[in-house]
């Protein structure tokens, strides 16, 4: 996205352009709030990096944050048809359902007793008409409205999106450090040079917490997520398996992911590429052909994995928008729309205390 000149004092600044940055920036500027957003391409940055999962049903978190991934998840289809009118980008999707398999029948046993309000078992006969590469599978458990985005082309939208807006201004300057003042907050990048707004909003993933001036610790860390591909699509479903997953994209297949706390080292190891080949050929034969493409993201991993959304407590105009561990992707829309209403006033009805920074304390 190319640079502007901030044409006016912004009121709000978003630092991080990734796709919570992006949708926070966008919810800002359709409630007519001029926007600077502040965000630089980094090595291990994670939105890019995802596979795009919209998987709430998996391992689903306490109640109202599961509810609220439930609403974010449910918000994609009039989300994405949004921004299709809006830039001519039609964004693909992964629909019918994720199937988490079962390779073994004491597999199949425990998921069955664990199907969560919406999941279904689907027997192994019946997995085998669906998906025949999965035709050794003991079953699988089909989470029936979940599934995956491209996120690549989630983030080239959006960025679509804001360069054609004249209320959001890009500049692609290295943050180093806030100063917060009680009605205006600045933000000092590494030239040395200050910007300034109204309102701060804090999205810049698993470099959220590496900020000089914060009126308090920000606890994310960086998790290293390896993925790889492989040609071909044995599977049209988004697959979930004990040891990774399998999305389909194109003509690949996407495999992830490690999880591994290595700092901010982006690096990838022949021991990643090997356990995601292995994770690939456990869950889905087929797939034993060589890896096309072999990457890595850092999540911006917080202790219980919820995100951090809402103001600070003791500078309200500083609002988190991080943190947003395994489901980035998932939560990036409504993150961004709650920020436009805690900014505005205008109110969020969804229950944003598990997201609280107050709870990290
Ligand atoms: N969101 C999938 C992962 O963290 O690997």
């Amino acid at each position: 996205m190319p640079q502007r000149a901030t044409v006016s004092p912004p009121d709000v600044i978003v630092l991080g352009a990734g796709l919570v940055g992006l949708a926070c920036a966008a919810a800002l500027s359709e409630r007519s709030l001029r926007v600077l957003l502040i965000g630089e391409s980094r090595a291990g940055e994670a939105s890019p990096a995802a596979a795009g999962m919209l998987a709430p049903s998996l391992e689903p978190a306490a109640a109202a944050a599961h509810r609220f991934a439930l609403a974010a998840r449910d918000k994609y289809p009039e989300y994405l048809a949004r921004l299709a009118e809006r830039t001519g980008s039609s964004i693909a999707t992964v629909r019918g359902g994720i199937l988490q398999v079962a390779l073994s029948e004491s597999s199949a046993e425990t998921q069955r007793r664990a199907l969560g309000h919406e999941g279904v078992w689907i027997h192994a006969g019946e997995l085998a008409l669906a998906e025949p590469a999965l035709s050794h599978a003991a079953g699988a458990t089909h989470h029936p409205r979940d599934g995956a985005v491209d996120n690549v082309g989630l983030i080239a939208a959006l960025e679509r999106l804001l360069e054609l807006d004249p209320l959001v201004t890009r500049t692609r300057g290295h943050a180093v450090g806030i100063a917060l003042g009680l009605s205006r907050i600045g933000i000092i990048l590494d030239d040395g040079s200050r910007l300034e707004a109204d309102w701060l909003v804090l999205a810049a993933g698993a470099w959220a917490g590496t900020l000089d001036g914060m009126p308090r610790a920000v606890p994310i860390e960086p998790v290293r997520g390896q993925m790889i591909s492989l040609a071909g699509t044995p599977v049209r479903h988004v697959i979930y398996g004990p040891s990774g997953y399998l999305v389909p994209r194109g003509r690949e297949t996407l495999v992830g992911a490690t999880m591994e706390r290595a700092g901010f080292d982006s690096s990838l190891t022949p021991e990643g590429r090997a356990i995601l080949s292995d994770a690939a050929r456990e869950i889905c034969p087929a797939l034993a052909g060589p890896v096309v493409r072999h990457w890595s993201g850092l999540r911006p991993m917080t202790p219980d994995g919820q995100p951090i959304i809402g103001p600070d407590p003791e500078f309200p105009r500083l609002i988190y928008a991080c943190g947003h561990s395994r489901h980035g992707v998932l939560l990036a829309p409504l993150s961004g729309d709650c920020v436009g209403a805690l900014v505005t006033g205008e109110g969020v009805t969804l229950d944003l205390t598990p997201f609280r920074i107050e709870r990290l304390a």
